[in-house]
């Protein structure tokens, strides 16, 4: 690998108190500017090596680096670390907790001992990124499930990190908000920040990541989305079925209409124009 990861875990072993190992020796990288999904059956690590990332769990053994640089987990160490990745947790209640929305979101950068100009600065532009400025002042106890999902990320985004790790971000949200959650993780993209989500929706991953890892019980397996997720044994090992872009490419395939390094269909726009025998518009 060429590139140095942003962040990476090395030989990192960790387990509950009282529990047994959930993460052994395992080695894993954020790389800068990679849209990373991460996926594997329930209990198979996934929130657990997220908060390794993020720094709210210490591996027993092994390190964490950001830029090379072993992380230290006193308190000079994990605010460097907060200002660099973000994690929002899987249920907003577990994150939300200020009367307002706007209070909620200006936390993490009061913590940081900004002034109340800067606070006001970066709050408005979490607020805009997620498109709930209209909601500033609402309380948060009245905001919907959505609403408050979208209130989360906010105050994560509001740290302005190079790394937002988001955990089943999609899940619990309709399909409208599900594509306007995503359109939203491209816009915080475009601007620079690395983002790396947990789920269990395998169409949505290859529609969306450049990379992906599967946790499956003989380590985690990471590569190019389209090349992981054709893989049938490793999704079985994780727990996971193949995702439709990956079943309709091998039906293309068998029928002549797509060669064997011809990436396959991501999207129902892309699948419609391999059918049609045309280039696939990309970004479709
Ligand atoms: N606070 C905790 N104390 C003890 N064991 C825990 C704790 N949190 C998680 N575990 C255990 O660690 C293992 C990994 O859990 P984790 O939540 O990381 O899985 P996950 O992949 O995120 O699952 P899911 O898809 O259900 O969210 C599970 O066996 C779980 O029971
Ligand atoms: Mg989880």
């Amino acid at each position: 690998m060429s590139e140095p990861a942003l962040v990476a875990l090395r030989g990192a072993t960790f387990g509950y108190e009282d529990g047994p190992a959930v993460l052994s020796g395992l080695d894993f990288d954020i790389r800068e500017g990679r849209a990373l999904a991460l996926l594997g059956r329930n209990g198979s690590g996934k929130t657990t090596l997220m908060r390794l990332l993020s720094g709210g769990l210490k591996p027993d053994e092994g390190r964490l680096t950001v830029d090379g640089e072993p992380v230290t987990y006193d308190r000079k160490g994990l605010t460097r670390l907060r200002t660099t990745v973000q994690l929002v947790v899987q249920d907003p209640d577990d994150q939300l907790f200020a009367a307002s929305v706007e209070q909620d979101v200006s936390f993490g950068p009061l913590n940081l001992g900004l002034d109340h100009a800067q606070v006001r600065v970066r709050v408005a532009e979490a607020l805009s990124a997620l498109d709930i400025t209209a909601l500033a002042d609402r309380p948060t106890h009245l905001l919907s499930y959505g609403q408050r999902k979208r209130t989360a990320i906010a105050g994560a985004v509001a740290m302005r990190p190079r790394v937002l790790i988001l955990d089943e971000p999609t899940a619990g949200l309709d399909p409208d908000g599900q594509e306007r959650l995503l359109t939203t993780l491209d816009g915080l993209r475009a601007g620079g920040t690395t983002v790396v989500m947990a789920t269990h929706d395998v169409d949505l991953a290859l529609a969306w990541a450049d990379d992906a890892a599967l946790l499956t019980p003989s380590g985690v397996r990471t590569g190019p989305a389209a090349t992981v997720l054709a893989r049938t044994d490793l999704l079985r090992a994780a727990g996971l079925r193949l995702p439709w872009g990956a079943a309709a490419a091998q039906l293309l395939r068998a029928q002549g209409l797509l060669t064997e390094t011809q990436p396959g269909p991501r999207t129902p726009a892309e699948l419609a124009a391999l059918a049609a025998g045309r280039p696939a518009a990309s970004g479709a």
